[in-house]
């Protein structure tokens, strides 16, 4: 028997409770006649035709469970990508295995590295699994691969790393994830985050597929959140050495992805022309608000994601603050960064045309009026 104190009700484990819950960006303007939600990175061409019709399909199966395996999604997967299927799992999201693979490698006290404006839920998967977060300062705001390895530990364990990252929007070349890599331990899990990479147009960078095929202790995370505009569905996928895929596969649900999840999700990766049609949008409107911005005396991150980070002076009248509540009061929501690390920015999706422009003229018109004032 065991002689655990008695407590009068029951007690999360150590960590839970230092988990700040994630916040997502706002949704809404209350007021205003029509709103531009620029705040979750998500894609302002909305999915494939094909996926809506895929989901469609599956309303007439829904007494059914789903495969638990998510084949047809793993199959399409691979074919995009020239992989075997089986070194891919599929998630409900990319979130869901970015947890995972805390819970997989993490033993209690053991430390999980993510850099200083990395995403959040890598703290929150780290916590959650009873890990300790283990913050490495960024440069220029971007991750800085001696500064990780210098963080590395005999209690580390895993890395979370953003290729590219978010918020900031910043990347790291492929030489330098090489460089990362080489300098891990080989008992140290390197998670490469790849949220973001259909939209990186450099011919630098990589994902990094084929860092994870030749090692073993790599692993790519990828979603259909964001290019592939099924964020509502949520569904991600992994692809890692065949020992990582088999202890995340023993510790998902039965059928963590819905039918429709499947389906949709399969239709989409094969509509290679809608995600080609994205990346084009995206392109020239990054172009187009980074310089517009620029222009107005505004500090912008450069950026190779769906977004651009907004800096604002720490001043009364001028700052991100008040920045982003004139722009929600004109129908234009983003998202501040400030648990991020970052109070005095702002960070805007790339949206459609007719979202990019009432971005921009709302941002405009605050500029002027603060420089008036
Ligand atoms: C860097 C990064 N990784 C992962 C995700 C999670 O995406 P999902 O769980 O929707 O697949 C996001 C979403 O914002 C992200 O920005």
């Amino acid at each position: 028997m065991s002689s655990a104190p008695s407590a009068s009700r029951p007690v999360p484990r150590p960590g839970v409770l230092a988990i700040e819950a994630y916040v997502p960006g706002k949704s809404g303007a209350p007021g205003a006649a029509k709103v531009h939600k620029l705040s979750s990175n998500e894609t302002p061409l909305g999915p494939s035709p094909l996926a809506i019709e895929a989901m469609r399909q599956e309303a007439f199966r829904l007494a059914l469970y789903p495969d638990g395996n998510s084949t047809r999604l793993r199959e399409a997967i691979a074919f995009r990508y020239g992989l075997d299927p089986a070194r891919i799992v599929c998630g409900a999201g990319s979130d869901e295995l970015l947890s995972f693979l805390a819970y997989v490698y993490l033993a209690e006290g053991d430390e999980g590295i993510f850099t200083e404006h990395g995403f959040l839920v890598y703290r929150i998967a780290i916590l959650a699994a009873g890990g300790v977060p283990v913050v490495v300062p960024e440069r220029d705001l971007r991750a800085d691969v001696d500064a990780i390895l210098a963080a590395v530990t005999p209690r580390t364990k895993i890395v979370y790393l953003a290729n590219p990252n978010n918020p900031t929007g910043t990347y790291l070349p492929f030489a330098e994830i090489r460089r990362l890599h080489a300098g891990l331990p080989p008992h140290v899990l390197l998670v490469l985050d790849g949220a973001y990479a259909e939209y990186v147009r450099t011919n630098d960078y990589s994902a990094g597929l084929e860092l994870v095929l030749e090692s073993e202790n790599v692993v790519m995370t990828r979603t259909f959140s964001k290019i592939h505009g099924l964020a509502a569905l949520r569904i991600g996928w992994m692809v890692g050495p065949p020992e990582v895929v088999d202890a995340v596969n023993r510790i998902r649900g039965p059928f963590n992805l819905s039918g429709s999840a499947i389906a949709a999700g399969a239709a989409a990766i094969a509509d290679e022309a809608h995600v080609a049609a994205a990346v084009a949008h995206n392109e020239t409107w990054l172009a187009w608000t980074s310089e517009v911005v620029s222009s107005l005396g505004l500090v912008v991150t450069p950026s190779v994601a769906n977004f651009v980070l907004v800096h604002f002076p720490d001043e009364p009248g001028r700052s991100a603050a008040e920045a982003d509540a004139y722009l929600a009061a004109r129908g234009v929501i983003v998202r501040r960064v400030t648990s991020y690390g970052l109070p005095d920015a702002l960070r805007v999706t790339i949206g459609s045309e007719e979202a990019n422009q009432a971005f921009v003229a709302a941002l405009t018109a605050f500029v002027k009026e603060s420089i008036r004032a």
